[in-house]
């Protein structure tokens, strides 16, 4: 049995409060989903920015009223220390996603994604210390090892940021590192490492490489790749992310204090990742058999391949992905054909 099977088996009978915020998101709505199916109570804190009620709507339908009645929801932002506050109150553990996601938006508007991502963390550390949580995780980034070429990505060796976002999600990693030293708290940082699955958000500038391109697929509309397709990325299905998040909560004092790439130390090309989505889909959207992307400039921030070593998450965390990438896109695929309306 693993580390995650055990845990699930044990969680049901203890009841704690977790707060995940960016829970109306798509890696904070699955987290959210896992909770209540365990059994736990939650306190979920989010602005709707780029989050939606629909996300919410979804887990509910998919957990029941009576796991739902476990769950309390704080609109608020985590510019607003009070809101930090009201939302720590009472909380055994925090799964901290609440940030503005997306190289380019950084690129575009710095002062905003700064205020998200580093002001906001800092109140969220504030009010996690002294509502003394007992661990907090919060997702960290593998764009942490910006300009860095060696692979696979090790946590201790890291490069220079290529973007403001990487610059607010390192700063994270250094301001969790003092809270350790200097009050005591117990922190975990995870670097994402291009997560995928259900409720990612398809819509928008911002949109991910995954979404963005099920989207096409299913409408029938021109997919753009970046560069020469060449490029490459260790893609995470979300059912690895969550389990990540729930072994840093519960993991042993030793683990703590820690930085952990979450991934599959496995790389896929966006001309593989292509195909794979084109074949997956084929069945259901017989015109993709003409389909054909085109490639367009390089994205400015963009780093060419990474992959992750997933080693210290094994032997610290007992992290054992349960879905390889072709597992993970075989659910997302399913999810988007019967969640995203044919076009007219
Ligand atoms: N998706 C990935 O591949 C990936 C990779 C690396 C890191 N991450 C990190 O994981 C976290 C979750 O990402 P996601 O993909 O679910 O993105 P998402 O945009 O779907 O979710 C983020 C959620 O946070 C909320 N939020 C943003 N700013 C807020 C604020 N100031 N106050 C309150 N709520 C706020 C949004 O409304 C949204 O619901 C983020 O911290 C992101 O940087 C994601």
């Amino acid at each position: 049995m693993t580390k995650y099977q055990e845990l699930r088996q044990h969680l049901p009978a203890q009841q704690e409060r977790w707060l995940i915020t960016g829970v109306a998101g798509f890696i904070g709505s699955n987290l959210l989903e896992a909770l209540l199916k365990l059994g736990q109570r939650v306190t979920g804190l989010d602005n709707f920015v780029t989050g939606h009620q629909h996300n919410l709507d979804q887990v509910r339908q998919a957990v029941g009223e009576a796991a739902w009645s476990n769950f309390s929801f704080i609109e608020g932002d985590i510019c607003d220390p009070a809101a930090c506050a009201q939302a720590c109150a009472e909380v055994d553990y925090v799964l901290h996603q609440a940030a503005l996601g997306s190289v380019s938006r950084s690129l575009e508007d710095p002062v905003r994604t700064n205020n998200s991502n580093v002001n906001g963390f800092l109140n969220m550390l504030v009010a996690a210390r002294d509502a003394k949580v007992k661990r907090f995780v919060f997702a960290a980034s593998s764009s942490t090892y910006g300009d860095h070429p060696g692979l696979p990505k090790v946590e201790d060796i890291i490069g220079k940021p290529l973007s403001p976002y990487a610059v607010t999600k390192y700063v994270n990693e250094l301001y969790a590192d003092v809270f350790g030293r200097c009050y005591g708290m117990q922190t975990i940082g995870l670097r994402y490492f291009n997560v995928f699955g259900p409720r990612q958000d398809p819509h928008g500038a911002y949109a991910a490489v995954i979404p963005q391109w099920v989207t096409a697929m299913i409408r029938n509309e021109p997919l753009r790749i970046n560069g020469d397709g060449k490029t490459s990325r260790d893609f995470c299905f979300i059912d690895n992310v969550v389990q990540a998040n729930l072994l840093a909560a519960k993991s042993g004092a030793d683990a703590a204090n820690q930085i952990y790439n979450i991934a599959l130390n496995d790389r896929t090309d966006l001309n593989q990742l292509y195909e794979m989505m084109r074949g997956l889909l084929l069945d259901k959207f017989p015109h993709l058999q003409n389909h054909a992307p085109t490639y367009v400039g390089f994205r400015a921030g963009d780093i060419r391949d990474s992959q992750a070593d997933i080693t210290k998450a094994r032997t610290l965390l007992g992290y054992e992905p349960s879905h390889r990438i072709q597992e993970g896109l075989q659910q997302a695929m399913q999810w988007y054909v019967s969640h995203l309306a044919p076009a007219r």
